[in-house]
């Protein structure tokens, strides 16, 4: 099946960004969320995304609204299911996300690939609680969408080899690079980066250095675009800190065990950008 029309499930930062860059390559794109208020918080911020773009000459300025006119927004799954692949990309919660999946696979047609941008959630798991697992795939895209170059194709127990050639030749069409990665917590993305973040929280726990001179070993010494805790803020300290959960239960390992700062900022609401203050305070 050609793959023409998409719909993504949320309009968060990772959602509108998913949208954003299938618009772009020339999708038709439905944008699914529980309120209107959050579909349109998605657009502006996606035609936000696009002026920038325009005012750098990465696409003409005409584009902004041709691009933005791809986009439909719905709050229900009804309208949204008419789709040959569906993406969610809501919060991390397993039964939120499981319900999204089983409410569109009553809806949508036998064929249709669906895929889930979790990033630490297991893609076997989700698929069980649909009747097409091999149809099934993670595809995880990193924060800023629009920008990193990368999509981790997460290949589930059920999952079907079409399928993951079919996500691979999406991503690309997406100007992305896909790698495959087994589901295991964590995938590879987080797998590696969480440690280093909760490993740059005890730092700063301990005391062995000021947050910025942590994020700046890491920038300067090791060509990092940004330092530890400053991209623990752009991801959200709660998401790192649930990531880190699910790599500690998962593999039953203590040295995954979250740095008790990293819970403190979280239990204080210091979630990072998202609400202005994290490691670092924001306007
Ligand atoms: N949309 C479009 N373009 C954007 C953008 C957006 N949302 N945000 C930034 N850009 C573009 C800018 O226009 C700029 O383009 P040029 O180089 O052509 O000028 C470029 O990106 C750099 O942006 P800035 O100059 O504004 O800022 P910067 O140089 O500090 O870069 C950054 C910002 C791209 C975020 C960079 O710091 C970076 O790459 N940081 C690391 C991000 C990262 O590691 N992401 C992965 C997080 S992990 C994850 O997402 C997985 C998970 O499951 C948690």
């Amino acid at each position: 099946m050609s793959i023409k029309r998409i719909t993504v499930a949320g309009a968060g930062t990772m959602g509108n960004g998913i949208a954003q860059v299938f618009a772009q390559s020339g999708f038709d794109v439905t944008m699914l969320d529980v309120k209107e208020e959050f579909l349109q918080h998605g657009v502006e911020t996606i035609r936000k995304n696009l002026a920038r773009m325009a005012r750098k000459d990465k696409i003409k300025e005409s584009e902004i609204d041709i691009i933005s006119n791809r986009i439909k927004t719905t709050t229900k799954a009804s309208e949204a299911s008419d789709c040959d692949f569906l993406i969610e990309a809501i919060f991390e919660d397993f039964k939120a996300k499981a319900d999204i999946f089983k409410e569109f696979d009553s809806l949508c047609d036998s064929d249709v690939i669906f895929a889930s941008n979790t990033s630490s959630i297991s893609i076997t798991s989700l698929a069980a609680e649909t009747s097409r697992p091999e149809r099934f795939i993670g595809m995880h895209f990193m924060n800023p969408v629009p920008v990193m170059k990368l999509v981790e194709v997460i290949r589930g127990l059920s999952t079907a080899d079409e399928t993951v050639k079919a996500v691979t030749s999406l991503s690309e069409k997406l100007s992305k690079i896909p790698l495959e990665a087994r589901d295991y917590p964590g995938f590879v993305a987080n797998r590696v980066l969480m440690p280093m973040i909760n490993e740059a929280c005890f730092c700063l726990m301990e005391g062995v250095a000021e947050k910025e001179a942590i994020d700046g070993v890491m920038k300067l010494g090791m060509a990092h675009p940004m330092g530890p805790l400053a991209l623990a803020d752009l991801i959200g300290l709660d998401i790192c800190l649930n990531i880190l959960r699910v790599l500690q239960s998962g593999f039953g390992d203590p040295k995954y065990r979250p740095c008790p700062l990293l819970v403190k900022k979280v239990e204080a609401g210091h979630l990072g950008r998202k609400t202005g203050r994290g490691f670092y305070t924001y306007d």
